[in-house]
């Protein structure tokens, strides 16, 4: 489903600074894979890459035989919409939306219909144990339960592809493993593709397989 040829990205500035060359990787539809590697080694570059949210310099990007670096922005930012879905470590839940309003987002963008939306965003945050909790304020719930809201607003409108970047950084050990745990869940149930960025080893072992992203590029741990 996504395919990743050869993909370069050196930061140009006062500090030039090559992070990827030659990156080459596979994701098959529905698979969910763990990518692991040193800080600073350009896990985040690699996402924002995907999302198209920045350009590589060099290689292709193929989403379902569609090569993402030909498109211009306005063809990315649809395709951004309507294919895939993220997690932050930051969450970014909008504080002054209710729970409902955040997790309907995607859906309003991609011009879903109100009732529709409704009841999607309603059966989503079910999904995610949070049933009946539309009308709740961000600020009313812990850290892991915001993650849920995250992932259920990630998946909302059926993505293929589902980047999640340290999605569990900012939460302790047990709701960590609860949040992962949906995370799994939920993109196997919408056979969505998924790729985990993460440090930790129990994080990157709820996923099918694990990848090592060094200067020398992707490969199977050691
Ligand atoms: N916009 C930018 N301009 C210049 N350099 C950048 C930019 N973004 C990232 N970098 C540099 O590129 C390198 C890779 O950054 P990236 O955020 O991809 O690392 P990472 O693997 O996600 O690290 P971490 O595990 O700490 O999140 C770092 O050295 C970083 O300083
Ligand atoms: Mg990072």
């Amino acid at each position: 489903m996504l395919v990743l040829e050869q993909l370069s990205k050196t930061y140009e500035g006062a500090r030039r600074r090559s992070v990827l060359h030659g990156i080459d990787l596979h994701l098959a539809a529905g698979e969910y894979i763990a990518v692991m590697g040193e800080s600073g080694i350009g896990k985040s570059t690699l996402l924002n890459l995907i999302a198209g949210l920045d350009r590589p310099d060099a290689g292709r990007i193929l989403l379902d035989g569609v090569d993402l670096t030909g498109l211009d922005d306005d063809a990315l930012t649809q395709l951004r919409r309507a294919s895939m879905g993220f997690v932050f470590q930051a969450f970014h839940i909008l504080p002054y939306l209710s729970l409902a309003q955040n997790v309907a987002l995607p859906l309003i963008l991609n011009h879903v219909d109100e009732d529709e939306a409704a009841a999607r965003t309603h059966a989503m945050l079910a999904a995610v144990g949070l049933e009946g909790r539309e009308e709740s304020m961000p600020r009313e719930l812990s850290g892991g339960e915001l993650q849920r809201v995250a992932i259920a607003r990630a998946l909302v409108h059926q993505p293929k592809l589902l980047l999640a970047d340290e999605p569990t950084g900012n939460l302790d050990p047990e709701s960590a493993a609860q949040v992962l745990s949906l995370l799994r869940e939920q993109v196997k149930t919408r056979k969505a593709g998924c790729i985990l960025v993460t440090h930790s080893q129990a994080a990157a072992a709820t996923a099918d397989r694990i990848v090592i992203l060094t200067a020398q590029g992707m490969g199977a741990p050691v």
